[in-house]
């Protein structure tokens, strides 16, 4: 499919700050782009933006930018034809991730295009993790669990004053190497699955679908009810207990460490298909249940199986899944009412496919580049203040976020 680029490119072009410094500041290099496009193949039309609003209705209704810009087929999102002459006119705002992820190098260094090439067009970013890049900064990201050594340790040494720090964490506060009034003062924004956080970061979002054909999963094969796998065997949230009582009314097999299953098949995603063939529901349950906090549980089933998820935690998942994409343990009062519910669809097939409708609109994606783009953006916004978390532990400690199970299920426990 071809999309008529002329108007949106040009306002976009219009739009960029950076282009109109570049012109207003910089005569060589102004006059270096209009050789380089020249040379290239462009016109260097484009360029006098700003300059004379004539000029520029005139050369807009002649001049197709289709050559400069394109849009990505699925989201519509412009980019550049050219990376080099995106150089040029946006500003790049490095980010550094200062820690390990986990231990290891975080997967989106890697990845730094790939994200940052989705966002919006006036927007640029990279991350990286090359420490002597540290001074031209203009964010660095420490991932908590990798700040080792107690209060204040661990920390880069020096620091400039328009530089964002940023706490960066997908952990509930309930599990946690170093509790984070071990940092107070230390961070300027907050990027964790809390929504209120100044860069939200969930496991996973959804999005809109132009695809409206759903595929609904084959039920034949289908002759096992309930699946779980886990490592984590002992919880705060007790969900192991949970389980063992639902285990009472219907079958829920359990794979991993803590059970006695295992998927023997060498390679894992042809166990996510095993599974998906023939299971009807996940045991999505978290570890804690602390406030917002869902993790990749129920994401990686709605994202790729014909699976429903159940799910237990403290967050209000009308606000991140779709509904009908989930059964949700509050919903019922009981391990026992539950379970009679998942009898009563595995009899029933069209209600138990209704938990499918949602893929007419929509996709579940664990992608987390919005996020990433939010935080670019931000970058770039001069108008932003300063600001620090003098007080980061009361706003990220289990006792304000988190709830026991008993406050979660009165009925159950
Ligand atoms: C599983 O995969 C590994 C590495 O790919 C291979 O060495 C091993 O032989 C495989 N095992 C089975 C049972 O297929
Ligand atoms: C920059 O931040 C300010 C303050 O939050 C906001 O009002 C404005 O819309 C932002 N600008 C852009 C371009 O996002
Ligand atoms: C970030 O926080 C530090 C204090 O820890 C502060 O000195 C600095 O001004 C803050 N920078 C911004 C841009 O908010």
């Amino acid at each position: 499919m071809k999309y008529k680029t002329d108007k949106h490119s040009f306002n976009l072009l219009a739009k960029m700050p950076r282009l109109r410094q570049v012109i207003r500041k910089n005569n060589i290099l102004f006059y270096g782009i209009i050789i380089f496009m020249f040379t290239t193949g462009y016109i260097p039309l484009n360029f006098l933006i700003g300059k004379s609003r004539k000029l520029q209705i005139a050369l807009h209704r002649k001049k197709d930018f289709s050559n400069l810009i394109k849009y990505e087929k699925r989201t519509l999102q412009p980019y550049f034809v050219k990376d080099d002459l995106k150089n040029v006119l946006v500003e790049t705002k490095l980010i550094l991730f200062y820690t390990k992820f986990f231990g290891e190098t975080d997967r989106h260094i890697a990845r730094s295009d790939q994200i940052f090439n989705r966002c919006p067009i006036e927007y640029r970013c990279k991350l990286t993790e090359d420490k002597s890049l540290m001074v031209k900064s203009s964010a660095v990201i420490l991932h908590a669990r990798d700040i080792y050594g107690g209060p204040m340790m661990g920390l880069p040494k020096e620091r400039s004053d328009d530089q964002r720090w940023i706490y960066y964490n997908l952990e509930s506060p309930s599990y946690m190497a170093s509790p984070a009034w071990t940092f107070n003062g230390v961070f300027n924004w907050t990027m964790t699955y809390k929504l209120e956080s100044d860069i939200p970061i969930p496991y996973g979002h959804m999005e809109e679908t132009v695809d409206h054909t759903i595929q609904k999963p084959k039920l034949d094969t289908k002759f096992k009810l309930a699946f779980w796998r886990v490592s984590n065997c002992e919880t705060l949230s007790l969900r192991e207990k949970f389980v063992e009582d639902l285990q009472n009314y219907i079958p829920v097999d359990i794979y991993g460490q803590c059970g006695d299953l295992k998927c023997e098949i060498n390679d894992s995603s042809l166990c996510d298909e095993f599974f998906s063939k023939h299971y009807k529901f996940y045991i999505a349950f978290e570890n804690s249940l602390c406030r917002d906090y869902i993790t990749e549980k129920p994401w990686k089933i709605l994202e790729s199986m014909d699976v429903v998820p159940i799910v237990m935690g403290n967050a209000d998942y009308t606000k991140h899944l779709p509904r009908g994409s989930y059964i949700d343990v509050r919903d019922f009062k009981t391990p026992e009412t539950l379970a009679r519910h998942l009898i009563w669809l595995d009899q029933n097939d069209e209600a138990y496919l209704k938990h499918f409708s949602w893929r007419s609109h929509s996709i579940a994606t664990m992608n987390d580049y919005p996020s990433w783009c939010k935080l670019c953006e931000m970058l770039h916004n001069r108008s932003l203040p300063r600001q620090v978390y003098n007080n980061l532990g009361d706003w990220f400690k289990p006792e304000s976020d988190c709830i026991t199970p008993r406050q979660f299920l009165p009925s159950w426990t």
